[in-house]
């Protein structure tokens, strides 16, 4: 049939949840509610970063956050636009956001059952070079009665219900969760829709692409300086693999996603448990990526079999295609 240009049946991705929602046994519509309020949030963030330059928007907030980050204004903005549009969804009872030290506890009256961590904005000392940032999250089911705790966030990563990412890049994409494989949406702006652009995502089992800071190289375990080795100067006859790295993880585990390879941000002298943020970096990623098929490591224990002690540890990470991960294990086994 003469496809029209407009469609006229399109998933977008709060159909898809209302639909995924509903076949959950039990289902209440709560997730629902929740997922579409980090979608306002995310569209609303969207938006800002993109009249960032314009709004004045770019630059300093002024502060410097729990884990040390120079706080930017949009980090504020981002962070003030997910927590008012999820306590607004009554369906969570408590967050963790990398920009708040503490347990962010739902008003009483706008409590629901699930927990949230997320990093508003992803990549922020990007912004005011307009390299692309993101947004990323993990939902899981609150744990406690009564009065909410930091238990309630410190669930291993094993018990994520939902997890995904926002990509302000050169689209504004959404890749999405909930245990069943991964779907990447793409935001149209015109309707204000995430429109379904890729089904059942599957990362390649190996890529041709290794991503992390070698800015680091003198502060690095000897596996890592000597799995980059093998990847620059390969002494098996196969060829070197290319070099990429945003300095935005989201930016760069969607390529990694996309195109195969391994994304590293190790250990390193300076910073002995790495620099990423175990409840809203690394778990959320590490879920997706193990859905699209792909592996995601501290170098000595699974991502989310990790057991998180506080809300803003830090954990090695070394995730994408099994056999590049796997590869990098060989090292470490090798090296340590
Ligand atoms: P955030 O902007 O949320 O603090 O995260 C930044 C992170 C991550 O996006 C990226 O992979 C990493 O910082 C880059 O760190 P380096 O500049 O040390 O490479
Ligand atoms: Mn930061
Ligand atoms: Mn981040
Ligand atoms: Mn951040």
């Amino acid at each position: 049939s003469d496809q029209s240009a407009f469609e006229t049946d399109v998933w977008t991705l709060t159909r898809f949840v209302i639909e995924t929602g509903r076949q959950a046994k039990g289902a209440t519509g709560e997730l629902t509610q929740l997922i579409n309020a980090m979608l306002t949030a995310i569209k609303a963030i969207s938006s800002a970063v993109r009249k960032a330059g314009l709004a004045h928007l770019q630059g300093l907030a002024g502060a410097v956050n729990v884990t040390g980050d120079d706080v930017k204004k949009l980090d504020v903005l981002s962070n003030d636009l997910v927590i008012n549009m999820l306590q607004a969804s009554y369906s969570t009872c408590c967050m963790v956001s990398e920009e708040n030290k503490e347990l962010i506890v739902t008003p009483q009256e706008k409590r629901g059952k699930y927990v949230v961590c997320f990093d508003p904005l992803d990549g922020s000392s990007n912004i005011d070079c307009l390299a692309s940032i993101g947004t990323i999250f993990a939902i899981y089911k609150r744990i406690s009665e009564g009065e909410p705790t930091e238990k309630d966030a410190l669930q291993q990563g094993n018990n994520i219900v939902c997890a995904g990412y926002a990509l302000y890049g050169s689209a504004t994409l959404v890749a999405l969760s909930t245990g069943a494989g991964v779907n990447f949406f793409t935001l149209d702006p015109a309707v204000g829709e995430f429109i379904l652009t890729e089904r059942s995502v599957r990362i390649k089992p190996k890529g041709k692409i290794y991503s992390l800071n070698e800015g680091y190289a003198k502060y690095f375990h000897p596996s890592i300086n000597e799995y980059l080795k093998h990847k620059k100067y390969p002494e098996d006859g196969s060829s070197p693999y290319g070099a990429r790295y945003v300095g935005s993880m989201v930016s760069d585990i969607h390529r990694t996603i996309a195109y195969g390879g391994i994304f590293m941000y190790p250990a390193n002298e300076k910073s002995p448990k790495g620099k990423l943020r175990l409840l809203y970096e690394c778990n959320p990623i590490a879920f997706i990526i193990e859905q699209a098929g792909g592996l995601a490591t501290t170098g000595t224990q699974r991502i989310l079999d990790v057991q998180p002690e506080s809300l803003h540890q830090r954990v090695p990470f070394v995730v994408g295609s099994p056999d590049d991960v796997n590869e990098y294990l060989s090292f470490v086994k090798k090296f340590s």
